[in-house]
This record gives C-alpha cells, structure tokens and sequence, in this order.
C-alpha cells in the first residue's frame, strides 16, 4: 500500500498518536533518543498524543512486584522530566484501563498462530526456551495491536525493532475489518524516523543497545551520573581508525558508526554534519566530546527524575488522571467492536 493510499484509508480517523514503554530495567539512551524524545517533540502539534506506561507487557517475564511499581513509576518520570506535559498529552499506565486486555482478547481470536511465529523478537527473546516462556510472551504483539488500535491511533512512534509489531497491528485490522465487513480500524503507521531508529550496544555495534543486556557498560541508562557516563563512552569498544571525512567511511565500522549517531540525536545534527566537524579525529578527542555532550542532555533530565521519584503519590495522581482520560476514548471504541462482533450487552 502506498503512503497516498493508507492517508486515504485513514482519512476518517482523528490523527492521533499512541506509544508505550516497558517498565522493566531502566530507561537507556536508546529509549529516549528514539522513542521518549520523539514524543516530546510530537506532542502539541497536529496530533493527539497517548504515552503509556505498559506494565501489562513487562509482566510477560518475570518482574519482581515492587520493582515493578518502582519502574512504572521511573517510566512516568523519565517521561514528564524529559517535557511530556500530561495535559497535553495522555499519560497513564496500562493496567488502569482494562479496556487493553479487553481488547487484546479479541485480537487473540483475530491474528493467527502462524503471524506470531514470524515474530522475530519473540524468537530472539524466547531463544531455544520456547516451550519454558509464558504464554503471555507469545501473544504480545496481539495485546500490542489493542494499545494502539483501542484509541484508533493513526501514527506510532517507534525504534526499528518495534517495526514488525507495528505491521502486524495493521494485518489485524486488515482481518478485523475484512472479517466482519466493516472499516473501523485504521491502517496504523509506523513512524521511525531520525538518526537513532536503532542505537546500538557499546560492547557490541551490531547488537541493540537493550536494558536487559548482560553488563551494565554496554548500555547508558538515563539515570547514570556523569563519571559514569564518561566512563561509559571511554570503555565502549571502537576500532582503531580516527574517524573518516564522509559517512561512507564508517561502513563496515558498526560501534563508530554508533557513536556517530549518538552524537548526532544528542545535538539534533545528522550524521554528515558530525563527520564534518570531527573528519580525522582520534577516538581521544570524539569519546569525551560524545560524554560531555550525553551528560549535558541527560543531567537536567535525571535530576528531575530523581526529583519527582521523591513524590510518588503525585506521580500516581498524574497516571490515575492519565487512566482516566485514556477509558473515556477507549470506552466507546470496546463497546463498538464488542457490538461489531456480536456480543450481547
Ligand atoms: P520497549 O519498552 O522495549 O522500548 C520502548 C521504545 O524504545 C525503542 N527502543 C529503541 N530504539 C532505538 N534503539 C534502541 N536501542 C532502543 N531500545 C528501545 C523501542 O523501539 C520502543 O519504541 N513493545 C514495546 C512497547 C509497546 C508499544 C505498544 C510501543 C507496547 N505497546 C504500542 C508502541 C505502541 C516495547 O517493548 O518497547
């Protein structure tokens, strides 16, 4: 489908935008700079925007129940410290709108067992355990499907790996609305757009840079201090050139091409104009550069975090408004698909 094509399907919905975050481990560099980052900058322009915070999805692995609460509240910090405004914005966690499960129960019933088998990120995180995970692990991306297609969101947001989840959000409204003949859902639009679609390990440049990795030093975490952060940048592993004149030059380098990108999403630049400016230098002059530039961007923002982790009650009013403002588009979107399907109510 073209792009002119899928604009048309989805004329007679309201732009509107929905992403979610996982509140397991922490929040990394790669969460703010491709998805936290981009909602800020999304928020207040021709689009309504939904953030939520999807507790529902970090418990398909285990997740220790205070730790949990602790996460799904740093996620909501991470959030307004980094400028969502949630008047302006919704901002709320999952499991205070049923209406999600609801929903995602349906689409069980919709999407088909072979469609989660082609799931790469399952495969990835299932690995050779496949018969040992929960069954929630599998039917993620059919709960993901509802996050989205609940409020009609025309547009998400997200890093390169959520790509096949989105795809998979639009054959299920495909078959929903093929299936009971009618035109509700929209054709949902991924939308990876800028320098960091895919920020990857320090340790390794040709794995994600993920919260859940084995070391600590393969990631930044929005929470780190300074010295840690510089340490970071020095330890991460590059190779021994200095950098090249055009961005061709990093082809075959992966880390240096990483730290490149960095860079660039930090200081709003592309990548060219980073190679433009730092053509021939040594890894001794670009790697403090990178960690002064990352601990000015981050600081502020952790700080406030630190700031309103202090305040939690109020961290949970601001999510229980968010929740409630989330059902009240939600509702009448459950009720007509429940109608649509046939249920008596
Ligand atoms: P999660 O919590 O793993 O990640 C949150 C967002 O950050 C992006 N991201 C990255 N982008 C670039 N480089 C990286 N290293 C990196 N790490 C994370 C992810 O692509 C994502 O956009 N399934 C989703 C959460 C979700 C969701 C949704 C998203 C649930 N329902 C509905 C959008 C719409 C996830 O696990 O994201």
């Amino acid at each position: 489908m073209t792009d002119a094509g899928t604009t048309d399907v989805n004329a007679k919905f309201t732009p509107r935008v929905f992403s979610g975050i996982k509140p397991s481990g922490g929040l990394t560099l790669g969460i703010y700079l491709c998805a936290i980052r981009r909602f800020v900058d999304m928020q207040g322009g021709d689009f309504e925007t939904i953030y939520c915070v999807v507790d529902l999805h970090a418990i398909t692995v285990w997740q220790d129940p205070s730790e949990l609460r602790n996460a799904t509240r740093e996620v909501a910090a991470g959030f307004i410290a980094s400028g969502i405004d949630p008047e302006k914005s919704v901002l709320f966690n999952q499991s205070q709108v049923s209406q999600h499960a609801e929903l995602g129960w349906l689409f069980n019933c919709v999407a088909r067992v072979g469609w989660m088998n082609r799931m790469t990120q399952f495969k990835d995180k299932a690995g050779s355990n496949a018969e040992k995970v929960s069954l929630g692990l599998y039917a993620y991306p059919s709960l993901m499907a509802a996050d989205i297609l609940l409020y009609h969101a025309t547009h998400v947001p997200v890093g390169e790996d959520q790509k096949q989840h989105v795809e998979l959000t639009r054959d299920i409204a495909q078959k929903f609305n093929h299936d009971y003949k009618v035109d509700f859902f929209p054709e949902t639009q991924p939308v990876i757009e800028g320098p960091a679609t895919r920020v990857m390990n320090l340790r390794d440049g040709t794995k994600k840079m993920s919260k859940s990795g084995e070391s600590d030093m393969e990631r930044i975490n929005m929470t780190d201090d300074a010295d840690l952060i510089a340490k970071k940048f020095k330890k991460a592993k590059t190779d021994p050139e200095a950098l090249p004149d055009t961005l061709d030059g990093l082809k075959d380098r992966p880390e240096a091409r990483n730290l490149v990108d960095i860079y660039a999403a930090l200081n709003d630049m592309t990548p060219e104009a980073v190679i433009t400016e730092y053509a021939g230098a040594g890894w001794g002059r670009f790697k403090p550069a990178l960690a002064d530039l990352a601990v000015a961007k981050l600081a502020p923002i952790s700080t406030e975090m630190g700031r309103l982790m202090t305040e939690t009650a109020e961290l949970d009013r601001i999510l229980a408004r968010g929740a409630e403002r989330a059902r009240d588009i939600a509702q009448p979107v459950l009720q007509q698909a429940y109608d649509i399907v046939g249920f008596v109510r």
